[in-house]
């Protein structure tokens, strides 16, 4: 590949950018540097988002406007990888803390009267959480549903795919590091049907759960396009012969579907986790299941699983997701909200046909991801297929492109498209139909822009 032409395109591209950036940015560069200074490991305080040669430092925001330390106003496409899904400081979130603050936020530690309200709302939604129980965060309530599963089964192993992220000490195979928790992990690659329920079966004497986003999974992709129906279903019965606990992470999923991705699959595990942004921009986690998994919360029981949390039902997280659910994610809304992402992801995918581009947008509703390629990725929802594996190319530059695009969307047109690793678009409610327009032409633009670099990569894989 050292002779690619389409490569040396992209990184004289990328490098031309890149100094733009740099140039532009002087007082994002001087914040990091502070950062850094101040004793902050690195400079920064969450690895993902963190990239060089320094990140954006934002100072203000409103609805899905962020600005940054140097006064560019951005249109946020991003909206914190989920947890900004009502854009910045959204009204009703804002007078629910206001008024869980005026009231004694910490309330004494004992319980209030927000958290059985967010309760009842999502058991109603997500009937796999018969009991629930809250965290601050979707990597505790993983842990929390994980440990759960330990417990109950009394088995030890637990089963995850290649390259999985379920938060900040849990991840699958190839993108495991040395802070994970020393699960005793079973690794399988994601879309071998037969592989999986083969794994299972061999191991069903110890395996206590099987954790996975009812979406597609790859280490560096985030493709969130939801996994055929028979190939879940598949693992849905491997699991229950083998009597271990299916774990849904909908930490991010659970936004496509006011009940998850799981009743757009139709398929029900036995322990679901959430979080991000039903807490409205505060920390939020939670995790439930069936009363056979999760009985064994409750104090009184006679085999009680001592579980806690300071801050797992705090008053202003509480009283934010109470205002969440009621007034800025019904049912009504969220559909509506990843209609307007499946028109969109259709509005991008035609615009790089019409270039002859080698782009496309997959994911599912109002989570998109840009893929430098023509070749299909994967299939369709409804393939009867079992298998369901991943054709992403190995050209480098397809993995450098999206660091150009965020470049250009940023210095050009003002948009924060992803990050420079990956041009991952978790669209925010407030975006507007004419943000979205503006979007397809700035990218109509980059298309036209770069049509030479972008010829040389298509052809170069084909
Ligand atoms: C699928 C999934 N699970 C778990 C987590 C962890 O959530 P948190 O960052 O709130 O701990 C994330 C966060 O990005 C996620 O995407």
């Amino acid at each position: 590949m050292k002779d690619s032409l389409a490569l040396r395109a992209v990184d004289a591209t990328h490098r031309e950018l890149e100094a733009e950036y740099i140039a532009a940015n002087p007082k994002s560069a001087a914040s990091f540097v502070a950062a850094k200074d101040s004793g902050i490991a690195g400079g920064t305080n969450r690895a993902s988002v963190f990239y060089p040669p320094f990140p954006l430092t934002f100072v203000d925001a409103e609805a899905a406007t962020v600005e940054t330390a140097d006064g560019q106003r951005l249109t946020d496409l991003l909206g914190n990888f989920t947890a900004g899904l009502f854009g910045f400081s959204p009204e009703p979130v804002q007078e629910a803390v206001r008024d869980a603050m005026a009231r004694g936020h910490a309330l004494g530690g004992g319980p209030n009267l927000h958290e059985a309200e967010v309760a009842r709302r999502l058991t109603e939604r997500f009937p796999s959480m018969e009991l629930i129980r809250f965290t601050m965060t979707g990597t505790e309530a993983n842990t929390y549903a994980i440990n759960t599963a330990l417990a109950v089964t009394g088995r030890g192993k637990i089963l995850v795919y290649d390259g999985a992220y379920h938060g900040a000490w849990i991840h699958g195979g190839v993108a495991a590091g040395p802070l994970d928790t020393p699960y005793a992990k079973l690794t399988v690659p994601y879309g071998d049907a037969d592989l999986i329920v083969r794994t299972i079966e061999e191991n069903a004497e110890d395996l206590a759960a099987f954790i996975l986003e009812p979406v597609m999974v790859n280490p560096t992709t985030y493709l969130k396009r939801v996994a055929p129906v028979a190939y879940l279903q598949r693992i849905r019965e491997a699991c229950s012969a083998a009597g271990c606990a299916l774990i849904f992470d909908e930490v991010m999923t659970s936004r496509l579907s006011p009940g998850g991705a799981q009743t757009l699959v139709g398929v029900t595990p036995d322990m679901t986790t959430i979080g991000k942004y039903f807490g409205g921009g505060l920390p939020f986690g939670a995790f439930g299941g069936s009363r056979a998994w999760m009985a064994r919360h409750d104090p009184l029981h006679p085999q009680t699983i001592n579980s806690g949390g300071t801050f797992n039902q705090n008053a202003l997280s509480m009283a934010a997701a109470k205002a969440v659910l009621d007034e800025l994610w019904s049912p009504a809304q969220c559909a509506a909200h990843n209609a307007r992402g499946d028109a969109l992801r259709e509005s991008i995918n035609q615009l790089a046909r019409q270039h002859g581009a080698p782009l496309q947008a997959c994911g599912t509703g109002s989570l998109i991801t840009l893929i430098w390629q023509r070749e299909a990725v994967v299939g369709d929802i409804n393939d009867e297929t079992e298998t369901h594996l991943l054709a992403i190319s190995t050209h480098p530059a397809v993995r450098q492109l999206p660091a150009i695009f965020w470049f250009d969307m940023l210095l050009r047109h003002n948009f924060l498209a992803g990050s420079p690793r990956l041009n991952y678009l978790t669209l925010p409610t407030q975006l507007t139909d004419d943000d979205f327009q503006r979007f397809l032409s700035a990218l109509s633009d980059f298309l036209t822009r770069h049509r030479d670099m972008l010829k040389l990569l298509a052809e170069e894989m084909e």
